[in-house]
C-alpha cells in the first residue's frame, strides 16, 4: 500500500481517477475536468496497491487563511471501507501537507454521511460549524477541523509507504 501525491498524470490515470470518484460519490465525483486542476493546483494525494486505485484525496489550501488547508474529499474504494485504510491514508497526508506550513485542516460533511461523521470524530476532528445549503438547496453541511501540532508540522519529509 503506497500514498503518493500526483504530479503529472497520464490520460489514463485522470480516467481512473475520476472512474473512481463516479463510483464512491456517484454523481457528486469529481470529474477529470475538476482532478486536472487540483492535481496542479491544489494537491491530490493517490493511495494505491499494485496499481490499483485504493483511495484518493484532494486539498486546497485557503486563499483568506494561507495555514488552513480544506479537504475536499476523502475516498477509499467501497470493498476496501472500514478497514484501517482511510485512517492510514489521511495521518500520511496530514503528515505531509503539515510540511507545507498548514496548521489546520477543515472539511464538510453530510450530517446524514454516520460512517464518515464517526470516521473524522474517530481521527480527530471536531465539529465546529452547520452552514444551511452549502453545496445547493438541502445540501447543508457540517464542518470540521482538525489542527496539526507543531510536533507533527516539524516531522517526516516524504509520504510514508
Ligand atoms: C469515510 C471513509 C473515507 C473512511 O475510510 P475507512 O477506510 O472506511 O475508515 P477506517 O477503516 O480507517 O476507520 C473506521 C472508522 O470509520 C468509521 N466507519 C467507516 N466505515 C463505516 C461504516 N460502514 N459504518 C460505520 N462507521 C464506519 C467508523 O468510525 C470506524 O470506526 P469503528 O470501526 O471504530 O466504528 C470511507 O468509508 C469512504 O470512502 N466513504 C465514502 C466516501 C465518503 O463518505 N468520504 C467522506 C466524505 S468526503
Amino acid at each position: 500500500m503506497k500514498a503518493t501525491l500526483i504530479k503529472n498524470p497520464s490520460s489514463e490515470l485522470l480516467s481512473k481517477l475520476a472512474q473512481h470518484e463516479q463510483s464512491v460519490f456517484g454523481q457528486a465525483g469529481l470529474d477529470e475536468w475538476s482532478l486536472g486542476y487540483l492535481i496542479r493546483h491544489g494537491r491530490v494525494y493517490l493511495l494505491e496497491d499494485d496499481y490499483e486505485v485504493m483511495g484518493l484525496a484532494e486539498l486546497i489550501r485557503d486563499f483568506d487563511k494561507p495555514d488552513t488547508a480544506f479537504l475536499i474529499g476523502l475516498s477509499i474504494k467501497s470493498e476496501k471501507q472500514n478497514q484501517g485504510l482511510g485512517s492510514y491514508f489521511l495521518e500520511e497526508l496530514i503528515r505531509e501537507i503539515s510540511n507545507s506550513y498548514v496548521s489546520k485542516v477543515i472539511l464538510t460533511v453530510d450530517s446524514k454521511n454516520h460512517p464518515a461523521v464517526s470516521f473524522y470524530k474517530k481521527n480527530g476532528f471536531i465539529q465546529f460549524d452547520q452552514i444551511k445549503d452549502y453545496y445547493g438547496q438541502g445540501k447543508d453541511r457540517l464542518l470540521f477541523k482538525r489542527h496539526l501540532p507543531p510536533a507533527c508540522r516539524q516531522a517526516g519529509s516524504a509520504i510514508g509507504y
